[in-house]
């Protein structure tokens, strides 16, 4: 779904806003149009008074911050950084047409997009605040209420203190060159390019340095990972791997599952991502469901911390295909090949190789 302009107009919504661009126009620009851009909240986007607004800096600091949106701006370092955004669902209803899944939004391959963040370091504000850089974690609050009553808790999570010191995480108040819109987080958000984007915490008010991840449910309940032998049923939350970096991924975008095409040229294209540190090194394509492969062309250089958008092109006759996709890393990471290997109850970081069946006339 495409946001209208009422959408984006509007401060406050009763339904809880998720929705993401239509397939035929997703990935066509290495950096996303705000109106393409996913957006996924798990609770109404919150009313932010601009000018009331502060952001909190608290915890293990030897000189707390209330700082202005104004402050913000001013004190710090201003930088931009282009950076791809990719929530831990992307891709999860191939895990649930494998095997039911009760939890979460049955994304296909659009919970993903990139942008130009504007905004600071977030190392400078912990300088400034004389963070104990001996403390482990960050802990991020959103403005957000999830729940029912003016006490309900807000969005949160955490990183650990070496990724919050690296130079790549920063406190965003824009997006493309403009004001940070509200459904993306407005005023202010955390960016943590290469984790999920649930650690990317919108609408953010505090950040309080600690010894001990953030205690919030999205971080001690939600957004863990767990093996596919795990079950609602017998899961202990404790066990589980609070996600942090994207695995390495690929997915075929254009054609798209169960198309009918024109037998001769087929041209095949799609993004490819991975945990941002580092670029994608290479991209297989097959046309036979994996036995044979050739190597796609990257529509860009490799970068740090954005999807690799890629293309190649196959002769085909008429014919029912199976087209298949996996990418490596620089650090040799690749994909695994099945969605059996990959399942998980909750639905996180699909990244089994990516397969669209077509039929050729
Ligand atoms: N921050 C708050 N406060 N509330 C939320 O619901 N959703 C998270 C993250 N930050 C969320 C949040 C998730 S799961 C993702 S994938 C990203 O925001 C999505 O960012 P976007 O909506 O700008 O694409």
């Amino acid at each position: 779904m495409v946001l209208s302009d009422k959408h984006r107009e509007t401060t406050t919504y009763d339904a809880i806003l998720n929705a993401g661009p239509p397939i035929d126009l997703l990935a066509k620009d290495f950096v996303t149009p705000i109106e393409l851009f996913f957006v996924r909240n798990h609770a109404g986007i919150p009313q932010v008074d601009v000018d009331a607004f502060r952001l909190t800096v608290d915890g293990k600091v030897s000189k707390p911050l209330t700082l202005t949106l104004a402050e913000i701006r001013e004190k710090f370092t201003w930088k931009t950084l282009v950076a791809t955004m990719q929530c831990a669902g992307n891709r999860r209803k191939e895990l649930v047409n494998y095997h039911p899944i009760d939890d979460g939004l049955a994304w296909g391959i659009e919970a993903i997009g990139t942008a130009e963040w504007g905004g600071v370091p977030l190392r400078e504000v912990l300088e400034a605040a004389g963070a104990d850089l001996d403390a482990l974690h960050i802990a991020f609050l959103g403005l957000d209420k999830i729940g029912i009553g003016d006490d309900a808790p807000g969005f949160g999570g955490s990183i650990q203190m070496s990724k919050a010191l690296s130079s790549e995480v920063m406190l965003v108040l824009e997006m493309n060159g403009e004001p940070l819109p509200l459904p993306h987080g407005g005023p202010l958000r955390v960016v943590v390019p290469g984790y999920v984007g649930a650690r990317s915490v919108k609408w953010l008010h505090r950040i309080t340095v600690q010894d001990e991840p953030s205690d919030n449910k999205f971080q001690q309940i939600g957004y863990k990972l767990f093996p596919p032998s795990i079950s609602a049923e017998t899961v202990d939350y404790a066990q589980g791997m609070m996600l942090t970096k994207l695995p390495v991924n690929s997915v075929i975008v254009r054609p798209q599952d169960r198309n009918l095409l024109r037998a001769g040229k087929v041209v095949v294209e799609g993004y490819a991502m991975s945990d941002g540190e580092h670029e994608i090194s290479w991209i297989d394509v097959s046309a036979d469901g994996g036995q044979t492969w050739q190597r796609a062309d990257f529509l860009q250089a490799p970068q740090l911390w954005t999807w690799q958008l890629w293309r190649t092109e196959f002769e085909l006759a008429q014919g029912q295909y199976e087209l298949v996709v996996r990418a490596w890393d620089t650090a040799a990471n690749s994909q695994p090949e099945t969605i059996a290997s990959v399942w998980n109850f909750k639905g996180y970081v699909n990244n089994a190789w990516h397969r669209v069946n077509v039929t050729v006339k």
